[in-house]
């Protein structure tokens, strides 16, 4: 029991530094986000790429993700249910800290629904990053339904990026 408590507090803490770091650097990625200087520094969560409606792997993996441990109550493709919000929008206004606190945390304002905390769940924990560009591509970046394919050109890189991402 203490240890479980202990693992959420320390999961909490590493996504409450990530998003501490994130947001020194918020500034330069929004004005660089989808331009050519993006491909040559490293991915920071809400990036995506997206060429003749394919994907860079990370936004890929958000897909996945998403689809694994999100749509049965946030609805296929991120368009919200009869039980949970859409969250295409809501990554948008509310902001990357907003969007990884609500699944870190849970939340229960809404009398009635629940959304559960997945501070226990690191594929999810670990995946974070990846979904929230999935949603910025959903929304801003125009991304349609379904399940995306990945730009071939990025292939190589989807190995490498489910390493980091199971971590
Ligand atoms: C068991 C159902 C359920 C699952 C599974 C679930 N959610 Fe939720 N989620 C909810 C409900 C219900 C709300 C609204 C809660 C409220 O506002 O009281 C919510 C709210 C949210 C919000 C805040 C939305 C807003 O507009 O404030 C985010 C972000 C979110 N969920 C992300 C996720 C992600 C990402 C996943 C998958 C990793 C996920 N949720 C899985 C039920 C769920």
């Amino acid at each position: 029991m203490t240890v479980s408590k202990y693992i959420r507090r320390s999961l909490l803490w590493t996504i409450a530094l990530l998003v501490s770091g994130l947001m020194v650097t918020a500034v330069s990625v929004a004005e660089e986000r989808g331009s050519d200087e993006a491909e040559s520094r490293p991915y920071r969560p809400g990036d995506y790429v997206i060429e003749d409606g394919k994907v860079d792997p990370n936004t890929y993996q958000g897909y996945l993700v998403y689809t694994r441990a999100c749509m049965a109550c946030h609805g296929p493709d991120g368009l919200g249910s009869s039980f949970a919000p859409s969250l295409i929008k809501m990554a948008e206004i509310r902001g990357w800290a907003d969007f990884a606190g609500t699944i870190a945390a849970g939340r229960d304002v809404l009398p009635g629904q629940v959304m559960p905390s997945f501070a226990d769940d690191p594929y999810v924990m670990g995946n974070i990053p990846n979904i929230y560009s999935y949603m910025l591509a959903r929304g801003e970046g125009g991304l349609g339904r379904g399940r995306p394919q990945v730009i071939e050109s990025m292939q190589e890189q989807v190995e490498e990026s489910d390493g980091a991402s199971t971590e």
